[in-house]
């Protein structure tokens, strides 16, 4: 990285991993979130992975050691309990060991595998790895193409805002509002805002909806089939189903490296099953951004965000989004901006309202860059490595000055600039670019 003090970043990188790192396992950042969380393990193993192949390896092992016997990969792993947190193992009451949430998260694991093997020095090394996990994520991936796709559609549905990361977004004010917290709704005391200003969080209001819809999967003992019949919240989320269709093609990519034939075949039947039924069910008819379905209402939700553009990265989309894509990073002097900035929801410095995520940007440009669209792909870049440079590995950032924001020294943050800014030949990931758009 030039004229951004790279060399220097790079070591403070590094260092925020090795002080987040617990032991098999990377904490997103001390205090606010203190356990291993699921879509950020994945990613900031790509970030080891520029320094320690082994710790690396190490960290997707130690996520998959929390499985369920059904297949499910937890959104958090409870190693140790820290009362810095809510909500802890104590509410979930999963009852497993290692103690876990619930839910799941975006499944990144597969992509992060690929591109780490493609990536490794130790070859011998990271096969072994690749061999002891495939089995896990084909176990993963076979658990949401059925229990979260239970009538074979082609999209798997999401019950819970935390399962797509992106928890306060403004895609889910609609769907969320059918959740009527209970009466009996357990008191409880949120201990994020003693981490980060409550002006950056979610609000009060859609926390009471996040623990109800915890306490009724918790009196449904965690059932999958009964969760998805009871959850008054369910959506199919373009970032799940982007993020899982693209990691189908990674995994099937492994597949092949293994000699896994009838991995492979059952793999490509999901991929086929997405593709012909993502692009009708989420692209908007205007501007072919992919936006939430909401199952409870049968419609579209409005709102409109940036994890819309990952349509591309699952290698879909069409050519409209570039234009879309320059007009959005053209309002704000930072891109990409999670809602944009002329949306009465955007809210510049409220967590997935607005602000800018680093490692959202990764994961868009690496779709912008392999269909083509190099000017974008840059401009992420660029400007995800000025805001880093100019405020330190923080959570998310203002898109209008770029104030840093949320927890500080931040893993996946850190991940990001070890894995992407400071490999600009990585800009393409392992594919080749097919199908540019004009
Ligand atoms: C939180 O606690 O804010 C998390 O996003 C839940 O995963």
């Amino acid at each position: 990285m030039n004229g951004c003090g790279g060399e220097g970043l790079r070591g403070q990188a590094m260092a925020v991993l090795r002080a987040n790192d617990r032991g098999g396992y990377t904490v997103p950042s001390a205090g606010l979130y203190p356990f291993q969380w699921n879509w950020d393990s994945c990613l900031v193993a790509l970030g080891w992975a520029r320094f320690d192949e082994a710790r690396a390896w190490r960290e997707i092992e130690t996520l998959f050691a929390a499985q369920w016997p059904d297949g499910m990969v937890p959104h958090i792993v409870f190693h140790r309990d820290d009362p810095a947190y809510f909500p802890g193992p104590a509410v979930w009451a999963t009852g497993r060991l290692p103690a876990s949430s619930g839910i799941t998260q975006p499944p990144v694991a597969a992509s992060c595998v690929r591109w780490m093997l493609e990536g490794a020095r130790d070859r011998e090394r990271a096969l072994a790895a690749v061999r002891r996990l495939f089995p896990k994520l084909l176990a993963w991936h076979a658990w949401f193409h059925s229990a979260r796709d239970p009538e074979g559609r082609g999209w798997v549905v999401t019950v819970h805002p935390w399962e797509t990361g992106m928890d306060n977004s403004p895609a889910w004010d609609a769907p969320l509002a059918a959740v009527t917290p209970p009466p009996d709704l357990a008191p409880y005391e949120r201990r994020d805002l003693t981490h980060v200003d409550a002006a950056q969080r979610p609000t009060r209001a859609e926390y009471d909806r996040y623990m109800t819809l915890v306490q009724l999967f918790r009196e449904l003992a965690y059932d999958p089939a009964a969760m998805v019949a009871r959850s008054p919240f369910l959506v199919v989320d373009p970032a799940t189903n982007a993020i899982l269709l693209r990691a189908d093609r990674d995994l099937a990519v492994l597949a092949d490296r293994l000699g896994e034939r009838d991995a492979r075949r059952r793999i490509e039947g999901w991929i086929a099953r997405a593709e012909a039924a993502l692009p009708d069910l989420l692209a908007e008819p205007a501007s072919g951004l992919w936006r939430a379905f909401d199952l409870r209402c049968g419609r579209p939700v409005e709102a409109r965000t940036h994890a819309g553009f990952l349509a591309l990265y699952a290698g879909l989309g069409d050519a409209r989004l570039a234009g879309l894509a320059r007009a959005w990073a053209g309002e704000t002097r930072y891109a990409l901006s999670s809602v944009p900035a002329a949306d009465p929801a955007f809210d510049r410095r409220r967590y997935w309202r607005g602000p800018v995520w680093p490692v959202a940007n990764f994961l868009i440009a690496r779709g912008f860059a392999e269909r083509g669209l190099t000017d974008l792909a840059d401009r992420l870049r660029r400007d995800t490595a000025a805001l880093i440079a100019g405020e330190g590995f923080r959570e998310y950032f203002d898109p209008l000055d770029g104030t840093g924001l949320g927890g500080t020294r931040f893993s996946w943050t850190a991940a990001v600039w070890l894995a992407w800014i400071d490999q600009p030949e990585r800009d393409r990931g392992p594919n080749e670019p097919s199908d540019p758009l004009k």
